[in-house]
């Protein structure tokens, strides 16, 4: 690719706390709020944390590493940065910004608009005594199978607009004036809510024992495979790594940043909102269990059960306001989710101006367009089971794969060496070469051993028992498909600029 094709007036981030809060609002999502503590649950509570912090450590910092200096030096969005370090990589960039623009966010952002729904029940406490059955039989109304999709559930349809609307708006402002002020409100916002949350849950009766199979380890459970693969891929997933995002973020970055600070503080931060999120939630889960006089593992459910059933039941039950509680729990599901589907709207935004140079608020517009209508689908009566398994096929395979080609590329065809001296000529706190090894092999090698075990299980059982035709759709047809099409934007000549050259494009080593 030649050097000066890239738009001369690059958006820059006017402070540094304002990217820095960027990236952590990505980073911090649902995922934190809900994943994170059913995941320490199921893997065996505090011994989860094992795993966990080895894979923050090994896989995640330095992957957000490569990825913040890779988006600094490069000045440019996932596609640009790969195609500069070799032009025929290019479509790996644009895959994985395909895949997280019309794969994860499409369901995320249907999510989202659960949650300000249920931030609405929460005035009324409109779930009533039977939280399970309002959630999927009056507010889902969910079918017996993913291909019985049913008709469109008109509630979720109103706020999923109302998510793209705020998408679109906050996108559509540009990095400084929408997202760096947007996650400037959310964040600190966010940070106050789930303390106050977090504060209020640990005094209740009961929480002791909620806490207590949240952190108790059980170092048997650290024998299965299956706990230190769920631990990378929600090291991934909850870093947002893997999807072009911190590459383009970090693309903004002013020339003199302390990447590598930045990326440990990103990472740290995230995970220990994590853990202060599973302490609230699981302080809510013991006094539930202490009011039902029920074991806790019978309260217990499943991700999303545990959001959209479980609180609700919990909430319900609270001696004191339990109205101005459900708020506040989904208002900061809200907040996190949004700014996470704002980053991956900016990821794909970013790309395609960088590549064909049209107006910003053009793409944006046409994109949230786009992003709403792809939604529609999981909006239906089915759209529980769709989100299920789309869900478990970007994160499984998608990401995992993605970052295994991401390494190849940079860490060996480019050369970890040469990002590594570049970001020790001006980051104070120097990397040694070890991280060189840990990109070029331990990464790859990790997730490439959980790629083969999630195939071999796959092929072996169809996950979670779906129908072999729904796993073919997902896994393997729209899989080919965003390959294709990624290759098809990647072989498009680069919009051209006659009056340039650029400062600042170079790529100077
Ligand atoms: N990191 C987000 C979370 O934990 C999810 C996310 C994934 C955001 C991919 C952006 C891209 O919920």
């Amino acid at each position: 690719m030649e050097k000066d094709v890239l738009p001369r007036h690059r958006p820059q981030w006017k402070t540094h706390v304002g990217f820095l809060l960027a990236a952590i609002g990505s980073a911090i999502g649902l995922g934190n709020i809900w994943r994170f503590p059913y995941l320490c649950y199921k893997n065996g509570g505090g011994a989860f944390l094992i795993p966990y912090v080895l894979a923050l450590l090994i896989v995640g910092i330095p992957f957000m590493i490569l990825e913040i200096s890779l988006g600094h030096k490069m000045r440019g969005s996932a596609p640009a940065s790969f195609a500069k370090v070799d032009t025929r990589w290019e479509w790996l960039g644009w895959w994985q910004i395909i895949f997280v623009m019309f794969g994860v966010v499409l369901y995320y952002s249907v999510v989202i608009a659960w949650c300000f729904n249920y931030l609405f029940f929460s005035f009324g406490l409109e779930w009533g005594a039977d939280p399970n059955k309002f959630f999927f039989n009056e507010f889902l109304m969910i079918t017996t199978s993913p291909f019985e999709i049913g008709n469109v559930r008109s509630p979720v349809l109103f706020f999923l607009g109302v998510v793209w609307f705020l998408n679109w708006l906050i996108v559509f402002r540009g990095v400084e004036k929408g997202l760096e002020r947007a996650n400037k409100l959310f964040m600190p916002l966010l940070f106050v809510l789930m303390l106050v949350l977090v504060g209020c849950s640990m005094k209740l009766p009961g929480a002791f024992q909620g806490l207590s199979v949240y952190l108790m380890p059980d170092f048997e459970k650290l024998k299965d495979v299956r706990v230190w693969i769920d631990a990378v891929v929600q090291i991934f997933f909850t870093l947002s790594i893997g999807f072009g995002i911190m590459i383009a973020y970090a693309s903004y970055l002013p020339k003199k940043s302390q990447i590598v600070k930045d990326a440990v503080t990103i990472c740290v931060v995230n995970s220990c909102f994590s853990l202060i999120a599973g302490l609230g939630v699981f302080s809510v889960v013991g006094y539930m269990a202490y009011k039902l006089s029920l074991p806790i593992d019978q309260v217990v459910d499943k991700s999303i059960g545990l959001a959209f059933v479980v609180f609700p039941k919990a909430i319900g039950m609270l001696p004191a306001f339990p109205k101005l509680f459900g708020v506040l729990f989904f208002s900061c599901l809200v907040i996190a989710g949004l700014s996470s589907s704002i980053s991956i709207l900016e990821a794909f935004t970013s790309g395609i101006i960088d590549k064909f140079h049209y107006p910003r608020k053009a793409v944006v517009s046409v994109l949230a367009i786009a992003g709403f209508m792809g939604s529609i689908m999981f909006t239906t009566q089915g759209g529980l089971f769709w989100i299920d398994i789309v869900d478990h096929f970007l994160t499984q395979y998608g990401l995992v794969l993605g970052g295994i080609l991401e390494c190849i590329l940079i860490a060996w065809i480019y050369r970890a060496y040469k990002l590594r001296e570049y970001m020790n000529k001006f980051c104070l706190w120097r990397l040694p070469s070890l991280w060189d090894y840990t990109v070029k092999l331990i990464i790859p090698v990790a997730l490439a051993v959980i790629l083969i075990n999630s195939l071999i299980k796959e092929l072996a059982s169809p996950y979670e028992g779906y129908p072999w035709l729904a796993i073919v759709l997902i896994g393997r047809d729209w899989v080919i498909f965003t390959l294709f099409f990624a290759v098809i934007v990647a072989a498009r000549q680069w919009g051209r600029q006659p009056d340039e050259p650029i400062e600042g494009l170079k790529i100077d080593d």
